[in-house]
């Protein structure tokens, strides 16, 4: 097993990675949470497969525990699923020291942990992530929320757990296509802060995708390790927390221009990548080899390397991205691989240089 400090003062916590974690969840709780009931926020896919394994290790620990099923889908990260929620809790007289456990992708983990933040003021959780995606970025790092109608994850608050928990094991449930949309933002961190990391997936790629436990924890961990740091340095994102956003200012812009439906998040985050390595080889920022390495590794994971969008679409999804400050966007570079800066762009030039990108060739 692997553990990893988030050291975040008062609010420090680790984050485990390993296999049987989910019926041995008291032994990490020990010391950590004090409980004798929690809440296991989960839906019903996940709940089905892996709800009686933790239930069973709770209640060998003599931890009793309650089950609340929400609905699956991003359709139902909104304030109504927040509201079940609190009507369940309320139901059963919860109390502040009771804790959550967000069992399943980061979508019950981002509705748990708002739940958590909010709840009598804010009361203990746990994330226990089942999804790549989860284990490598939304579990870690306290970003909680839910979606509003003109909007995706405008509505939440930092708030960290006390305890991540991964189990590895729950990965060979996984659909392969999301173990490759999720081996983008993995991809991300090798680009962004660890060139030895880069090297690595160079050469156990297929190991990775393959969900080969050995390869998984040790990629797992590292990518969360590349999170701790930043974030300990930037826990609300005031500066450096946004270079994890490398890729998704055009990621984000593609998401929205095919309305959610085209791309998965990790794919149209692969495009991102491209489009924002090849802009920082044409301003001269990095070498001509670092696009070709990012586009070689992202097409042997089998991520997409065109989008069928028009650049008109993509543009005007940009214009409205919110982290626009005037004509200005805080826009993540790479100058060489494992090393990535921000710099504020004008907009006018970035629009310029969008349909020249490969990715709409
Ligand atoms: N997913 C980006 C962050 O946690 O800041």
């Amino acid at each position: 097993m692997k553990k990893i400090k988030i050291g975040l003062g008062a609010r420090s916590y680790s984050v485990f990675i390993g296999t049987e974690i989910l019926n041995g969840l008291p032994r990490l709780m020990d010391g950590v949470i004090e409980a004798d009931r929690v809440a296991i926020v989960t839906d019903s896919l996940i709940g089905g497969l892996y709800l009686e394994s933790l239930k069973w290790g709770l209640r060998e620990a003599g931890i009793e525990s309650c089950e609340i099923i929400i609905s699956a889908g991003e359709e139902h990260k909104d304030l109504a699923t927040i509201e079940t929620i609190f009507d369940n809790l309320i139901a059963q007289d919860w109390d502040r020291w009771s804790p959550l456990i967000a069992l399943g992708g980061g979508i019950v983990g981002d509705i748990t942990g708002f739940a958590a933040a909010s709840f009598m003021r804010g009361i203990p959780y746990i994330q226990v992530p089942t999804t790549l995606l989860a284990m490598v970025d939304s579990s870690v790092g306290g970003k909680t929320g839910v979606n509003h109608p003109r909007g995706k994850n405008l509505i939440g608050a930092f708030y960290q757990p006390r305890l991540v928990a991964a189990d590895v094991g729950t990965l060979k449930s996984l659909p392969p296509v999301e173990i490759v949309a999720a081996m983008a933002e993995v991809i991300k961190y090798g680009m962004i802060g660890d060139a030895e990391l880069f090297d690595y997936l160079e050469t156990h790629l297929e190991k990775v995708l393959e969900a080969d436990k050995t390869a998984l924890m040790h990629v797992i961990a590292r990518c969360c390790e590349i999170k701790a740091a930043i974030v300990e340095e930037d826990e609300r994102e005031a500066g450096i927390r946004a270079i994890l956003n490398f890729g998704h200012t055009i990621g984000h812009a593609i998401e929205q221009a095919g309305e959610y439906r085209t791309f998965r998040h990790g794919e149209a985050v692969a495009l991102g990548m491209i489009a924002a390595t090849e802009l920082s080889h044409r301003l001269g920022y990095c070498k001509g080899d670092v696009p070709e390495r990012l586009k070689t590794i992202l097409h042997r994971a089998g991520l997409p390397e065109r989008v069928k969008l028009s650049p008109a679409d993509i543009l005007k999804a940009v214009k409205i991205d919110k982290k626009r400050t005037g004509t200005q966007i805080n826009f993540i570079f790479v100058d060489s691989i494992g090393k990535a800066f921000i710099k504020p762009f004008e907009l006018e030039n970035y629009l310029d240089k969008l349909t020249q990108f490969s990715i709409f060739r």
